[in-house]
């Protein structure tokens, strides 16, 4: 099956999942739970929890078993997009081609299904670990432990992000920034799909180093597209980063630069997994989708 193929059905099956934790309930927060909706439902690529799913398949076929922590990163991962856009952040009008959270609702609302969000993906893992074996808590509560620091890191990132804009920073902080920002819930998922698949700690090194540098790459090509993308694919705005005196690899290194620092990123990612053979070759191509992505 070619990777495009792989793509679309595991997109599917994340979004069918995801289907399955909405709320339609007629309550007085009805609205809180609709804004929680359209985010989470509003046509993300899904790649984190695909990122979960896939790398446990390296080591086990049952997917079933992580599947609550492929939902709950991408309920973050939401929930981080919904704040970041707000505005006293990034004061973003759009993403995935429609209005923002807060454009669509309001701002108390957006904030609160931020909020929503954060912790409806505790309670789907929180669930699993109520219903799981005995013998499976430990490796469960290890996942849960680095999936709690993941988010503390991402919301260190965009703090980071948040104070330096404007400012001229040194290729370190910038570096620090991505890395946390939007790295960490990235290697975050690669590294739950591993531990939960019991992968052995060679295994996890390698799988770590290939999704640190594939964090890295896709912020960097985020920060290209910000710059050069086509608005209309990319369902949010171009050029918001240099308004906004963002610090990014285009406004640090130029357009050039970032994209050979990218392609090699994405060089040494693919690296890290050649020992897993064609097992691997869905994360391969994974990581050629970040370099080339258009959206
Ligand atoms: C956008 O992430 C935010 C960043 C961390 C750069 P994605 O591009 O993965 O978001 P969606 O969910 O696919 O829209
Ligand atoms: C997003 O960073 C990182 C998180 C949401 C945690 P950006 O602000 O660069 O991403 P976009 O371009 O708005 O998606
Ligand atoms: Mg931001
Ligand atoms: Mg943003």
């Amino acid at each position: 099956m070619d990777f495009k193929q792989r793509l679309g059905e595991y997109q599917q099956l994340i979004n069918d999942e995801l289907t399955k934790y909405l709320r339609h309930d007629d309550c007085y927060e009805r609205r809180w739970n609709d804004a929680m909706e359209y985010s989470l439902m509003a046509g993300g690529k899904r790649l984190r929890p695909i990122l979960v799913v896939a790398t446990y398949r390296l080591f086990r076929q049952d997917i079933a078993r992580c599947l609550p922590f492929a939902v709950a990163i991408e309920m973050v991962h939401n929930f981080s997009l919904i704040h970041d856009d707000l505005p006293g952040i990034d004061n973003d009008d759009f993403r995935h081609g429609k209005p923002t959270n807060h454009r669509q609702f309001d701002e108390a609302t957006a904030i609160l299904a931020g909020d929503g969000l954060l912790n409806g993906a505790y309670m789907v893992i929180s669930n699993d670990l109520l219903h799981s074996d005995v013998a499976d808590l430990p490796v469960k509560l290890r996942v849960f432990g680095e999936f709690a620091c993941a988010i503390d890191r991402m919301a260190a990132g965009e703090y980071v992000d948040t104070i330096d804009e404007g400012k001229q920073i040194d290729a370190a902080e910038l570096e620090y920034i991505h890395q946390n920002k939007t790295g960490a819930l990235l290697k975050l998922c690669v590294r739950m799909g591993a531990i939960l698949a019991g992968a052995d700690e060679d295994n996890l090194a390698k799988l770590t180093t290939y999704a640190d540098k594939i964090g890295l790459a896709f912020q960097i090509k985020d920060d290209i597209l910000s710059e050069e993308g086509d608005e209309k694919v990319l369902g949010k705005p171009v050029g918001n980063d240099r308004e906004m005196g963002k610090c990014t690899y285009v406004s640090q290194y130029g357009l050039d630069k970032s994209k050979e620092m990218l392609h090699d990123l994405v060089a040494e990612a693919k690296a890290r997994l050649v020992d897993f053979g064609d097992q691997a070759d869905f994360l391969t191509g994974l990581a050629d989708y970040i370099e080339n992505r258009n959206k």
